[in-house]
């Protein structure tokens, strides 16, 4: 059997999970906040589908990163497509922006999205084969300023998450015009060595010797330990560049680490590179990671402008960070006869109407079962209704806190509800 398949069908593939419904609200509570935060800094929600051409993360997320080469779920479709579940967002959203011309759009080209990628990953804490993915981009906007602003709203997303711990981790990855030399540098380093790298990193000095510094083997690790710094070859724009980004940084009074060892595991990085860490989670402890990738539009046959954005993992985001699920408010209708019955459920369909959460079970119960039921079920209220207060049009009204019953009408019953709601949604 091979390692993805499940035990037995009635078990969920290896390296996914079910978000189940204790853990559902926790998963809300991020989105929402999330999306809160973006919308301040002017962001707006795209949604692009699931799987793609394999072209497009072939040639965005890059050949010689390990997502390419390892981790993509590849198959050939009916019609004889290579098709890709995205392994991350990045190129989905530059492809529809080039697609639907949003460029000529004159509102700031800032984009976020919530939702599931796909990587063929070693599965373990923190590392899933579906994992989800809050990503933001922003294109057309070459001032580092932009790359400080994104960084502080992930900073300040963390915060409102009541993140604590993490640490900002920054560098700068050069450009096309001063990586050959860094790369010509970090080969002739390594020629040195070659024999005693493993031989992932061997093959990685000929394709993209960058990538070296995230082998996780430790003789590799110090073999490369005194390999120069990109941030030594950078030349005099990425410089400027990197400078005035640390500047904005300081503005914000955002502290933060360089690390010139923060090299990203995708291709198209230019310039910025960033990763906020936690100290939590052992070895899968990047929270998020983000940069500039200012030539993959025009790589990608697009018009010539540049692009930023990071990505945060909602599951390593939850190992971290603990939601409290408030406290639901319900109302329980118990009924006694069918026409009792009847009268539940319309009255539950009125109170819905009102926004005001309702039961009504459907198997006929003994008053005190279905009082027991409320109780359990942890309803705020119950309404009782049989066949004299049908006749009354007069319920009785238990609050199930404090065991007072009180005889109220619809409208007024409404009306008490509604305020002990407000009252108590105060509380929460
Ligand atoms: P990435 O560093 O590959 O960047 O992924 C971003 C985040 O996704 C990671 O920091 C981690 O929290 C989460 N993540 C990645 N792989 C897994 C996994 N197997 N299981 C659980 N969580 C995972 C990108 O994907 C870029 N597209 C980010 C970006 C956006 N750069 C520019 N714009």
């Amino acid at each position: 059997m091979s390692d993805q398949a499940a035990k037995t069908p009635l078990q969920a593939i290896k390296g996914t999970k079910d978000i189940l419904p204790a853990e559902a609200h926790s998963w809300q509570a991020i989105e929402s906040i999330a999306k809160a935060v973006f919308e301040l800094y002017g962001y707006r929600e795209i949604r692009t589908p699931v799987f793609e051409a394999t072209e497009l993360f072939e040639k965005g997320t890059g050949e010689t990163s390990d997502i390419v080469v390892k981790e993509m779920y590849t198959f050939i479709d009916k019609g004889g497509r290579s098709i890709t579940l995205r392994p991350e967002y990045t190129p989905s959203v530059a492809r529809a922006v080039i697609e639907h011309r949003l460029y000529l759009e004159p509102r700031p080209l800032k984009f976020y999205y919530i939702g599931p990628m796909f990587r063929y990953d070693k599965p373990q804490k923190g590392r899933y084969r579906q994992f989800h993915q809050i990503d933001i981009e922003v294109f057309n906007e070459p001032d580092p300023g932009c790359d400080a602003e994104i960084v502080e709203m992930a900073d300040t997303l963390l915060r409102k998450l009541n993140v604590t711990g993490t640490e900002i981790l920054v560098n700068s990855v050069g450009c096309p015009k001063c990586r050959p030399a860094y790369h010509a540098e970090l080969r002739s380093q390594a020629g040195r060595v070659e024999g005693r790298l493993c031989p992932d990193c061997q093959r990685k000095t000929q394709t993209n010797p960058l990538r070296m510094f995230d082998c996780k083997v430790d003789s590799c690790r110090a073999l490369t330990r005194d390999f120069p710094d990109i941030t030594d070859f950078l030349c005099e724009e990425c410089r400027d560049h990197f400078a005035r980004f640390r500047v904005y940084l300081d503005l914000y009074g955002i502290k933060y680490r360089i690390e010139p060892r923060l090299v990203r595991g995708i291709d198209y990085y230019t310039r910025t590179a960033f990763e906020i860490i936690t100290g939590h989670e052992g070895a899968q402890n990047a929270l998020l990671g983000g940069g500039r990738y200012d030539n993959l539009m025009k790589d990608f046959g697009g018009p010539d402008i540049c692009g930023i954005g990071f990505a945060m993992g909602v599951e390593r985001l939850l190992s971290v960070v603990a939601l409290a699920r408030p406290k639901e408010k319900f109302l329980y209708l118990a009924w006694m006869g069918e026409e009792a019955k009847k009268a539940a459920m319309e009255l539950a369909r009125a109170f819905r109407r009102q926004g005001i959460e309702c039961l009504v079970e459907f198997k006929e119960r003994g008053l005190k079962s279905q009082l027991g039921r409320a109780n359990k079920l942890e309803a705020s209220w119950t309404v009782i209704i049989g066949e004299d207060e049908i006749r009354k049009n007069k319920f009785q009204l238990k609050d199930m806190a404090t065991g007072e019953q009180r005889e109220a009408g619809r409208d007024e019953t409404m009306a008490l509800i509604k305020a002990a709601q407000q009252l108590l949604q105060g509380d929460a």
